[in-house]
């Protein structure tokens, strides 16, 4: 019988093959590199929570349209699976990455939306991202590229200004903000369809720097510059400062359904619904007897017998070596401690006095089910939910359900 991870999961009980190949058994041909076999982890990625944490973060911003962050590969379910779903939702104005090739990836997947690159990208750059309706971040004196660019296409170039007002990374310092912003105005070549700035989520310099976006703002407007729609808000803002909601809304981790600080989550100021899931099989079940160990430098001893499994997920995939310091991995409805060290590759669970799971089990290390949320994983090994999704490989199977 062919094994693939739909047979699998319905026969669900196959264990991986102890030697393989089997003494004098031919030598099977390699497998084609895209398969993945059924034990190997995977992510999950729920549509429905994806439009359900749409609709909240837009009741949550007071019906304005948000631009959704969707950059590092989608915060780990891949950039086009999240846009495809985000694209038709009338309340997602807009998508934003920071890699070029992200924005790329988002047009060849036939996504319609105003794509924001908030990255970085030389004249060649600017000329690709232009040509495919991507619309660059500016923040430095470029105009006469611009005109270039807009006298070669016949038509002006549609950018948004960034204004850094605290932040200290990408984005013209505000002092120095508003001859460039009248610089970009006053030219046919550009249409400015938005202006923005980005909160060092301190909450006490965040109103300093509000202070500053809108005093600066509303003198480049007295004056007649049109700067499109102003945003600041992420996640984080959407709990802290009702008062930068602005013209639209821009965050990431909230869309994805996880509270990007443990107190939010108990704010109820919105309902988010996890969006990812890390599962994979139990692929080993052994009992280690009393003074065995388990993992590099005899992480763990085992004070008395004890069953352990083993899960073929570690750091490679995305599932921190922090994991190791409390994280609790389901299997069969139950929580078990991670124990030992995560490695590259693997993952040891302690079961307990009995072999309560078997190999072939599903795991789940994250997903939207209350105690394995990826909060609920923070908060028992102190992993950030930021490196949780958006380090989840890239090359692990996604699976939109
Ligand atoms: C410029 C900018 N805006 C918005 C966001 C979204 O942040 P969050 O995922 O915390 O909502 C990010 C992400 O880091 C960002 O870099």
């Amino acid at each position: 019988m062919s094994l693939s991870r739909r047979t699998f999961i319905k026969t669900g009980t196959l264990a991986p093959l102890a030697a393989w190949p089997p003494a004098g058994a031919a030598q099977p041909q390699p497998a084609p590199a895209a398969a993945s076999s059924a034990f190997d982890p995977w992510v999950e990625v729920h549509a429905g929570n994806l439009r359900h944490n749409v609709a909240e973060v837009q009741r949550r911003a007071g019906g304005r349209p948000i631009l959704a962050v969707i950059k590092n590969n989608g915060y780990g379910a891949g950039v086009a699976n999240v846009a495809r779903v985000l694209d038709p939702l009338p309340a997602i104005a807009g998508l934003a990455v920071v890699k070029l090739q992200e924005a790329v990836t988002l047009r060849d997947a036939g996504i319609r939306k105003p794509i924001l690159l908030l990255g970085p990208f030389d004249e060649r750059d600017l000329e690709e991202a232009v040509s495919r309706d991507i619309t660059p971040m500016v923040y430095t004196p470029i105009g006469p590229s611009l005109d270039r660019l807009a006298a070669k296409r016949g038509r002006p170039v549609h950018i948004q200004i960034c204004i850094d007002t605290g932040i200290g990374r990408v984005g013209v310092p505000w002092r120095d903000a508003a001859p460039l912003v009248r610089d970009l105005a006053g030219r046919a070549s550009v249409a400015i369809d938005g202006t923005f700035m980005t909160f060092t989520e301190d909450p006490a310099y965040d109103r300093e720097q509000l202070a500053r976006f809108q005093s600066l703002c509303a003198s480049l407007e007295r004056e007649g510059a049109r700067l499109g729609a102003k945003h600041a808000a992420s996640s984080y803002t959407l709990y802290q400062h009702p008062d930068a909601f602005l013209d639209m809304v821009r965050p990431g981790m909230a869309i994805f359904g996880v509270h990007p600080e443990p107190q939010f989550r108990q704010s109820g100021a919105m309902d988010l619904r996890p969006a990812l899931a890390l599962r994979a099989r139990v692929i080993y079940v052994k009992q280690l007897k009393k003074g065995d160990s388990a993992g590099y430098n005899r992480a763990y001893l085992a004070e008395r017998d004890v069953w352990v499994a083993t899960l073929p997920t570690g750091h490679t995939d995305g599932w921190p070596r922090v994991a190791a310091k409390g994280a609790r991995v389901r299997i069969g409805g139950r929580l078990y401690p991670v124990v030992a060290s995560v490695s590259a590759s693997h993952t040891i669970v302690e079961v307990g006095d009995e072999p309560a799971v078997k190999i072939g089990d599903p795991v789940t290390f994250f997903d939207w089910e209350d105690g394995s949320r990826p909060e609920d994983v923070s908060a028992a090994c102190g992993a950030s939910v930021y490196d949780l999704t958006m380090h989840l490989n890239p090359l692990m199977p996604r699976r939109v359900i």
